[in-house]
């Protein structure tokens, strides 16, 4: 049976340390799928549609890793598609009581799948959605943190408002 691994997030927008997160959980799973949804307690820049193209436009060409939108709970995906892995990055430790409650309700919700947590490179651990979407905001350089293609679609929101 392949391991198949859920990288869920609302990914708003994908960046850099998501990319090379990614790409190394692809090395000890065999199918990876980028989840991307919507968080209930956020509002985001980008449409589900708009994060999922920019997410394929980033990872599209590294074998075994899909792109998939959901709505509902993380669980139940995670069922559907007959995933066993949630996987999340924990990048400081203020991540950590958010990601270990959202952890066990997890597996409340669905016995048997079990989350990793992922700690990221030291490179992209600096990164986030928020900070690049600040970033972007008042025009700074978002060369390393995004891929050239999400650095053109943020630049584009935020030229038009
Ligand atoms: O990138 P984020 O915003 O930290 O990701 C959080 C996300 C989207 C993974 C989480 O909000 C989620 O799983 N939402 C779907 C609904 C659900 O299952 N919530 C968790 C139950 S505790």
């Amino acid at each position: 049976m392949p391991t198949i691994a859920i990288y869920a997030g609302s990914f708003d927008p994908i960046t850099r340390g998501h990319e090379e997160l990614a790409r190394r959980s692809r090395t000890f799973v065999d199918e990876l799928v980028v989840a991307v949804t919507t968080n209930s307690s956020k509002r985001p820049l980008f449409s589900i549609e708009e994060r999922t193209a920019l997410i394929e436009a980033t990872l599209g060409d590294a074998p075994g890793i899909s792109v998939r939108a959901f709505d509902g709970l993380l669980a139940d995906f995670a069922k559907s598609i007959g995933a066993s892995l949630i996987i999340r990055g924990l990048r400081a430790a203020g991540d950590f009581e958010y990601e270990f409650q959202m952890a066990l309700m997890n597996r409340h919700l669905g016995p048997g799948i079990e989350t990793v947590f992922m700690v990221p490179s030291v490179e992209t651990t600096y990164i986030s959605s928020s900070i690049v979407r600040e970033v972007a905001r008042y025009g700074g350089d978002l060369t390393g943190l995004v891929h050239p293609v999400v650095a053109t679609a943020i630049r584009a929101k935020f030229d038009k408002a």
